[in-house]
Parts: structure tokens; sequence; C-alpha cells
């Protein structure tokens, strides 16, 4: 009975929906768009994220700061595509009332989000690990009042398709924040670099692309006001520059 209970609070779609896609669906393109990878390669995937972030994460404090200060007061329901290790979970998860949905493909990723929410203050009851891909959330159209995504459409198997998602899980005058790293300008010597080692990057990062264009794909995927800003990470060699914006769905 509590089970049902809690269940029913979450914004899931239920199986029976057939206007929207069913969780089955959901597992469907997890399967086809983030096939399993081996165990050993996702617990070393999730534990490199973990452990060889903190000189990156110390450097874009002040950005994620100023970024998530606009979900203070404002969201209640928050969903986090590709939430790996939880890494921004300390900015806006500690708001009495908040529930979090952290959607990731590596299953691996699991024990660092939940210890990142309890870090944060978020009570376990209001964290929710998904094991899905953001092409396909398993949630309800406009059911949540902010997405957040940071260093994932390098990493998706469809830009536009997790745009899409986004868009139609957000709340009418939701907001989605965002930190992306995006191809360097054309022309230029980090630009050569990222696409001679992309093929390399893929590889060992779990489908990370240096060389996606993904401010053009935000800016076009129908937000009623996209804010964004470029900035150069010295920490983040390769991976620059990136965009941090906030779009309004
Ligand atoms: C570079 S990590 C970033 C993790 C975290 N957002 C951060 O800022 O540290 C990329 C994350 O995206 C996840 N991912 C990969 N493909 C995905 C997909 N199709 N949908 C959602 N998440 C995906 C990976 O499992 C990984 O956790």
């Amino acid at each position: 009975m509590a089970a049902l209970g809690a269940a029913a609070l979450l914004p899931i779609h239920p199986s029976h929906a057939s206007d929207v896609s069913s969780p089955a669906d959901s597992m469907a393109m997890l399967n086809r768009l983030h096939p399993p990878r081996p165990d050993w390669y996702e617990e070393f995937y999730a534990t490199a994220m973990n452990t060889s972030m903190k000189s990156y994460e110390a450097e874009i404090e002040g950005y994620k700061s100023e970024l998530f200060a606009n979900l203070r007061g404002q969201a209640k329901q928050i969903l986090e595509i590709g939430i790996g290790t939880g890494p921004n979970l300390k900015y806006y998860a500690g708001e009495g009332g908040t529930s979090v949905y952290g959607v990731d493909p590596n299953r691996k990723m699991e024990k660092y989000a939940q210890a990142a929410a309890e870090t944060a203050g978020l009570p376990a009851a209001n964290f929710k690990f998904l094991h899905a891909v953001s092409e396909s959330l398993p949630l309800h159209d406009a059911s949540v009042d902010a997405v957040i995504g940071t260093l994932v459409l390098c990493s998706v198997a469809d830009v536009n398709l997790t745009l899409q998602e986004v868009r139609r899980v957000l709340k009418p005058g939701g907001i989605y924040l965002f930190v992306e790293h995006v191809a360097a300008a054309d022309g230029t010597a980090l630009r050569f670099v990222q696409g001679l080692l992309d093929p390399l990057q893929q590889a060992v990062a779990d489908g990370c692309h240096f060389t996606r264009k993904t401010g053009k794909n935000i800016s076009e995927a129908g937000f009623t006001n996209v804010d964004s800003r470029q900035v150069v990470l010295s920490t983040a060699s390769l991976i620059n520059p990136h965009i941090i914006g906030i779009a309004l769905n």
C-alpha cells in the first residue's frame, strides 16, 4: 500500500498510458540507444567520473552557483538528465520539498548519485534514480518544473530527440538549465585536435563527442527563450569551450 501510494506521487508514466511513452517504451529505447555495456566498463567510467572531476568542479563552481540560483524557490519537481555521480545536487537539492529524478543509463552511477543526494540533504524519499535514456524519459508530459543537464548532450545518442523530451516533460514556463561542452571554432588548432581524437574520446568516455555544435541544437529546439554564454575552463583541456545557459519552455 505504501509503495502504491508513493508510486502515485511520482510523475512516472503508468504502463496503460497510450498517448505517451510507457516505461516499457523507455526500456526499449534504453536497450536500443544505450545497449548494456560490460559491468567493468560502467564501473570504470563511474569511478573515473567520481574521482577525476574534482579540479574541474572546483573551477566551474562559481558558474554553477550562479546558474542554479535560478531554481531557488521556483522548482519543486526537478529532473536531471545524465545525472552521473550527482555533482550538481549540492547546488539545488537542499531546499525543503524538492523532489529530484535523476536519469542515467549507467547503473553504476546510482550509488554515487544517491550518496551525493544524501550529502546535499535531500531525503531519500525525494530522490529517484531512473535507469533510462534522455531520448525517452519515463515521465509524464508537463510534469517537472525544471530540467538540468551538464556534460550530457555530448554523450546522448540523439541530441534533438533529447531536447524534444526535455520540452515534453517540462511544464509550460519551466526552465532547462545547461552546461555543455561544444566544438571549438572551425579552423582553430583546438578544433583540429578535437576532430582527430573524437573517435578515441567516444571509446574511452562512453560515447562523449568533442565536436558537437550543441548550442545550435538548443537554440533551434523551440524554447521560447534561450540565454547562453560561452566560457573556457583551464581544467577542461580539450572539452572547451563550454556553453552555460537557461532555456524557457
Ligand atoms: C560526462 S558524464 C556527465 C555526468 C554529470 N552530468 C556531470 O556533470 O558530471 C555523461 C553522463 O551522461 C550519461 N549518458 C550517456 N548517454 C545518455 C543518454 N542517452 N541519456 C541520458 N544520459 C546519458 C552517462 O552515463 C554519464 O553519466
